[in-house]
């Protein structure tokens, strides 16, 4: 008689006669096709989230309208002529990964000065761990609780300290982007924006960082629409030029 799995069985209970047995190689493919299926779901879902996150936010409505009177803002395409892995990377998950390997050289083709970095949006830390290889300190700024598209559901706060506890030259801030803006009349060499991806908090936290860095670097403006406009609309202010490295999500660059 063939073994059936009971839904709820973990394959691996199963005893090894009985995971001889045809009915036991199809519920193990029925599984794996459902599991498929699901994350095929969520990924479908999630794109769809993405790309009309703006359209649930007036200011992203005002700007896409206000766009057919005003002049285009040129994207100018990033393409690093050399790439190198910096000496330390925290082996943690995230959606930055890769973006490490140009650092160099957007460091050298737009002669960024390398004494002070300011970053909002640290999560686990990878890229302000990849930052700390460049400057001589890295302010890292996170309400280190997530947010809508970070799910991270917890205070992470101690976590990321762990992570970074061997980069002295990085200072963590347990903070919301706006009280540090509201308080902070300081000048960086380079800002990263890597917040929640809404169109007005990249706009908000972006625009203040063009008025004090001489190049910010906003993640996600491929991955989020919402990114992209609100860094259309930083450098259509700044007067700031607008490059955009198309993989890791996008990373656009403001100089
Ligand atoms: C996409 S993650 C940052 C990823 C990180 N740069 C990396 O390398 O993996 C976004 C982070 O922004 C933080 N965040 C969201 N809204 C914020 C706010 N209003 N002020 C400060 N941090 C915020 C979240 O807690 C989350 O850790």
């Amino acid at each position: 008689m063939h073994t059936r799995l009971d839904p709820n069985q973990s394959p691996d209970s199963v005893r090894s006669s009985e995971s001889k047995t045809p009915a036991y190689h199809l519920e193990l493919r029925r599984r794996s096709i459902l599991r498929a299926a699901e994350g095929m779901r969520e990924l479908a879902w999630w794109k769809v989230l993405r790309a009309t996150e703006g359209m649930r936010e007036l200011a992203w409505w005002k700007s896409m309208l206000a766009d057919a009177v005003r002049p285009r803002i040129p994207v100018y395409p990033f393409v690093p002529e050399r790439r190198s892995r910096p000496a330390r990377v925290v082996p943690v998950v995230s959606a930055w990964a890769g973006i490490e390997s140009i650092l160099g050289d957007i460091m050298k083709r737009f002669g960024i000065g390398r004494e002070k970095c300011l970053e909002f949006g640290v999560e686990r830390g990878y890229s302000t761990a990849a930052f700390s290889c460049f400057f001589d300190s890295v302010s890292g700024v996170d309400t280190f609780q997530g947010d809508k598209h970070a799910w991270l559901g917890r205070d992470f706060y101690a976590e990321t300290a762990a992570n970074l506890a061997s980069y002295p030259n990085i200072r963590l801030f347990k903070c919301d982007y706006r009280d540090w803006i509201a308080q902070d009349q300081g000048s960086y060499d380079l800002i990263h924006v890597d917040i929640i991806h809404t169109y007005a908090d990249t706009f908000a936290c972006g625009l203040w960082s063009a008025r004090h860095a001489s190049c910010v670097l906003f993640h996600d403006t491929v991955s989020f629409p919402t990114v992209k406009r609100a860094v259309l609309d930083v450098a259509r202010l700044s007067g700031k030029r607008f490059y955009n490295f198309q993989e890791s999500n996008g990373l656009g660059i403001l100089v």
